[in-house]
This record gives structure tokens, sequence and C-alpha cells, in this order.
């Protein structure tokens, strides 16, 4: 038997007032991730191609979702609602991806980030076993608001919105969680006979159950937990699903054997990456597109965004790694060193006090406290390549673009302009006292075959 295929809609039209914002609502975060993005990661996986396509009704003038769908999942075809009419208007704005014929129609929001994949499963098993609608349905706490299933003797019948439902149906606590499933081959027939009889003069996608109803078909409701189902309109909902979702990420991080010595006090992105045997202490953030390899340690309040972390490399205490860091193996960055587009490999030490950005450093170098590279020089930024091997003294100045040859010692408060070459000792625009002394001795024991010590 080949497999069932599927079509994906998911609506995404609304302004989203309540968020107070000018950015729509959709493409607020939870974990590091528009809310959009966690629906669409959601939804079955695949393309048209493969029997798993995705559409997304949006709004006219929200050029900025249409991009973060294509970032996204640039299979997604994306259909634009010109007037706001309700849920089942905004379904038929896909019409032609439904008229192609899928064998399971998915219908979901946008702004409901904690549905799951194997939500959708469930509702698409209700299908293959001979259901026309499938509708998500949770026990609401407070179902204010909420359209309520009516059930009878196990079947669903009817779905009653919050503001047309009378006092009797506003007591059920079981409501519609917004999510649907249709038999893909009738789903147009019954979308189309939805009306806007109702107090909103909306075109509700609910009514669909009564109809299919009357056409012969099966209604069934397939329940989930109220948290999977949190819609956001405010910025409250969008903080409560954020702690929702860290629960579940930290949680996730535990069972792969990531060590986190205070669950609660460390915030994880929905992408981040681990390793066997990292330890992350308590207070630790990390942003999107992070990856952390094996035995790595993050000591506590280090900030993390973009960033790949090597084998046993060690983090902070008080370190931010910003886009584009990548520290290899056995790296060491310590507290108050700052790292961006910044390339550090194996061994590298930056232990106290640095600014590393727009830089490459070779394997093994010593970057001292205070070191900064003067990475901008108020018009574009500039790169410092620092070869493998090389001392860098403390609270020295690399003025990019320059390049510090492989084994290369620079004294301590130089102020590099000119590119050092490879084994040269470099002491600039710095009193000659005490750190050409410094710079012999450190050519006396690296002829020795002593590793120099310390930052
Ligand atoms: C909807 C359901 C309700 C359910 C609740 C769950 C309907 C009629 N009601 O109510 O039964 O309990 O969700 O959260 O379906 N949208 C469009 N275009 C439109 C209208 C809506 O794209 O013209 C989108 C919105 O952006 C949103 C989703 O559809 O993503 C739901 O719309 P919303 O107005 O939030 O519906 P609710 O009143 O919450
Ligand atoms: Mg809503």
């Amino acid at each position: 038997m080949t497999a069932r295929t599927s079509l994906t809609i998911v609506l995404a039209a609304g302004e989203g007032t309540r968020m107070r914002s000018s950015m729509p609502k959709v493409l607020h975060q939870v974990a590091g991730q528009s809310l959009l993005a966690h629906v669409l990661g959601a939804a079955p996986k695949g393309t048209e191609r493969t029997g798993a396509a995705l559409a997304v009704v949006i709004g006219p003038d929200h050029q900025a979702v249409a991009q973060e769908i294509s970032r996204v999942r640039p299979d997604a075809k994306t259909f634009i609602q010109r007037e706001r009419l309700g849920t089942a208007h905004a379904v038929l704005a896909a019409r032609d991806a439904i008229a192609r014929g899928a064998d399971d129609l998915l219908i979901a929001f946008g702004d409901t980030p904690l549905i799951s994949a194997a939500t959708f499963a469930r509702l698409r098993a209700a299908l293959k076993s001979g259901a026309g609608v499938a509708v998500l349905g949770f026990r609401a706490v407070d179902p204010t608001g909420y359209g309520r299933l009516l059930v009878e003797g196990g079947r669903l019948v009817d779905i009653r919105e919050h503001a047309d439902a009378s006092a009797e149906v506003r007591a059920i606590t079981l409501c519609n969680a917004g999510v649907m499933a249709f038999d893909g081959r009738r789903a147009l027939e019954i979308i189309e006979k939805i009306g806007n009889a109702n107090s909103k003069r909306e075109y509700y996608l609910v009514d669909a159950v009564a109809i299919a109803r009357q056409m012969g078909l099966e209604a069934v409701v397939i329940e989930t937990s109220e948290d999977e189902v949190r819609g956001i309109n405010t910025k409250a909902q969008l903080a409560e699903a954020e702690s929702v979702m860290q629960a579940r990420l930290r949680q996730a991080a535990l069972a792969a054997g990531v060590t986190l010595i205070a669950p609660e006090t460390v915030y994880l992105a929905a992408d981040t990456s681990f390793g066997n045997d990292v330890v992350i202490e308590p207070f630790v953030v990390i942003g999107p597109g992070v990856s952390i390899a094996d035995g790595a340690v993050i000591h506590s309040f280090s900030h993390i965004v973009q960033a790949s972390i090597g084998k046993k490399a060690s983090v902070g205490p008080y370190a931010r790694l910003r886009p584009g860091t990548s520290l290899g193996d056995g790296a060491r960055i310590g507290n108050f060193v700052e790292t961006k587009a910044a390339i550090l490999e194996a061994g590298v030490k930056v232990n106290h006090l640095s600014y590393i950005g727009d830089a490459h450093v070779g394997a093994n170098s010593n970057i001292g406290a205070g070191t900064i590279t003067c990475n901008y020089d108020g018009f574009s930024k500039h790169k410092t390549m620092i070869g493998a091997g090389a001392f860098v003294g403390t609270n020295s100045s690399l003025v990019a673009p320059v390049n510090i040859g492989a084994g290369a010692y620079i004294g301590s408060g130089s102020v590099i302009t000119k590119d050092v070459p490879d084994d040269a000792l470099a002491v600039e625009r710095s009193p000659q006292t005490n750190r050409e002394g410094g710079a012999k001795r450190y050519r006396e024991l690296k002829t020795r075959d002593k590793p120099p010590k310390g930052g």
C-alpha cells in the first residue's frame, strides 16, 4: 500500500492586534524560532513531490511573513487572504492547493507553536480509519472564548463558537483547539458549503463538522493537553508558551544526557544540538544556531548565539559568543570575552577580557587578557588573521586588517598596525622597558621547547 498524501494549510493572515507590536504576530519568537516556524516544523515532513504539500495563508501586507516561509520551508506555497472574513474563508484562499486533492487535508493555526508532529499523525490516523473530519480537542481550564465541542453518544456532532453559545453550551469544557483534519477528497465540497449566519458574520471553519455529518460523514475528536494547543494572542501568552517550550527543551536535553545543574535557569533554543557529556552550568542563555560538541563545558552566565563549540572546549563564566563564532576542540574562552565572526582553532586560549571579532586564530595560540581586535575603522569591518601558536601579550590592540604570523610574539600593550611575520617579536608603540625583556624571555623559553603559560 502506498502512503497517504497530505496537504497542510497553516492560517496566518491575522493581524495580531493584541500583541501591540508592529511585527506580524506569527513572526514573534518562542525558543529563538518564529511561531510560524514551529508550526511548519511540526507539519508532515516532505514536499509536494513526496506527498506532503504545505500551504500558508497570509495577510496582504505580510512580505516579512512570506520571507520567513521561504526561509523555513522553501517548498511551501503562500496564499494571500485579501479580506479577513473568517477561518473558513482563509482556508479557501488556498483553494487551488486543496483542489489538487491530497488524501489528508490538515488545517492548523500559525499562532499555536507548541503543536507536535505526533498530534498531526494522530489526526491522520483517524482519517485513515474512516472519519471524514477529525478535530483536535482539549479540556480547557477556562474555556471562555473557545469553540465548544458538542459530543453525542461518543460522536462529534457540532462545534459552537463561544459568542454564539447558550449558557448550557458554555458550561462545556471540551474545546476546539483549532487543528482539523479532513478527508481530502471531500474537503472542498464541505468547506464551500460554510456560510456566515452567525453573530460575527464570519465564515467559521468549525461549521464543517455539522455539514460533514449532513453529508453522512463521521466526525471525531482527538484529545490533547491544553499546553500543546495554547494559542498566542498577547505578550503574556507568548511568555507562557516560552516557559512551556523551555521546559520541554530542558527535559529533552536531560534525556539526551546533557548535564544541566539547574535546568530551570538555562534557556535553550529549539535547534540547539548537543554531543555527549556536555555540562551546562546555571544561568546560561543559548540562542538559535548553536551546536555544542562532546565534553564541552559552558560555565555560568554565558550568552551564546549562532556558534559552534568544539569537543572539550570551555566557555565562560561570563562569556559572550556572537554569531559566526567557531571554537575548535579544547579551545578556552574565559570571563568577559566577546567573540563574533571568529574562528578559533583547536587549543586556542582567550581567557580574560577580550574582544575577538572578524578574526581567524590558528591552533594553540594564546591571546592575552585585554586583547582587542580593532575590526572597525568607522566605515567597514576588517579581518585579523593570527597564525598557529602565536602569543599575543596582554592589553594589545590588533588594528585590522592585519596578519600576525604563526608563532609570532606580540609584546604587551602593543598597538599592531602592520603585519607581523611568522615567529617575529613585535612590540609596537609601547615603551621598550619590560616588554622587550618579556619578548626575549619568551623566545628563550620557546627555543628550550617549553610552551608558554598563561595569557
Ligand atoms: C478559533 C476557532 C475556535 C477555537 C479557537 C482555538 C473558528 C471559527 N474558531 O477561534 O473554535 O476554539 O480558534 O484557538 O475557527 N485567520 C485568518 N483569516 C481569518 C480569520 C482567522 O487567517 O479571516 C487565522 C488567524 O490568523 C489565526 C487563526 O486563523 O491564526 C484563528 O483565528 P482566530 O481569530 O484567532 O480564531 P479564534 O477566535 O481564536
Ligand atoms: Mg485565536
